[in-house]
């Protein structure tokens, strides 16, 4: 079965692309290949980073429109989807949660954030699986457990803490931090498995 999985959030400068390349490249280490990749970002970042650091196992699609998307997404063949998508375009981020089995929103800790993620929320269809990440947390930190008991008042599912790493912030110019791939392999498990429940439901 093809799993659809969107990394979303309204706004830029989460985690998005980070998240994105990351979790296309623990499924690919963890078994669970081939992925596409699907930048619908116009910046192309995580395009960018896959053509400066290819990533076996992962083929990477520019679709920069929400049209182009919408072919990408019923195109890709590969086991795994994982689409990249922007910060401001409604119209394309609509398309990627449209298409997508489950929700990967990426956030971090701090004042605007959680009102960010709240308007991406209200983008997603009714009965869409979605998990927060928590990206570069700085573990041990009383603004990020703050953070994450207010989550978790309000219902929603940390799928992740991705610590703060200079490997991470990185990206194409250093080899995938060991860190990050755990973290992520752990987010994609708790993806795949609520996707797979939605399918049954
Ligand atoms: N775990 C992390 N540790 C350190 N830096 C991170 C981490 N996750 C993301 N970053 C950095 O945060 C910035 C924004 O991330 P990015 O993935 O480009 O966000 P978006 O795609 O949402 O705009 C980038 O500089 C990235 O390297
Ligand atoms: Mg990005």
């Amino acid at each position: 079965m093809r799993t659809v999985l969107a990394v979303t959030n309204v706004k830029g400068g989460v985690g998005k692309t980070t998240s994105a390349v990351y979790l296309a490249a623990a499924a690919v280490r963890s078994g669970r290949g081939p992925v596409a990749l699907v930048d619908s970002d116009p910046q192309a970042s995580s395009a960018e980073w896959l053509e400066r650091s290819p990533i076996d196992g992962v083929r990477l699609v520019e679709a920069p429109t929400a049209r182009l998307l919408s072919r990408a997404m019923e195109a890709a063949a590969e086991r795994l989807v994982v689409v990249d998508s922007p910060p401001g375009d409604e119209k394309t981020v609509r398309t990627a949660l449209e298409h997508a089995d489950v929700v990967v929103i990426p956030t971090r800790v701090g004042g605007p954030e959680p009102s960010r993620v709240r308007a991406t929320i209200e983008l997603l269809p009714a009965g869409t699986r979605r998990g927060l990440v928590i990206c570069a947390a700085r573990t041990g930190t009383r603004d990020l457990e703050e953070t994450l008991s207010g989550w978790e008042e309000e219902g929603e599912a940390i799928w992740g803490v991705v610590p703060e790493r200079v490997a991470i912030a990185s990206g194409a110019d250093a080899p995938l931090s060991v860190v990050g791939l755990v973290h992520y392999e752990n987010v994609l498990l708790q993806a795949l498995d609520r996707s797979r429940r939605r399918a049954q439901a």
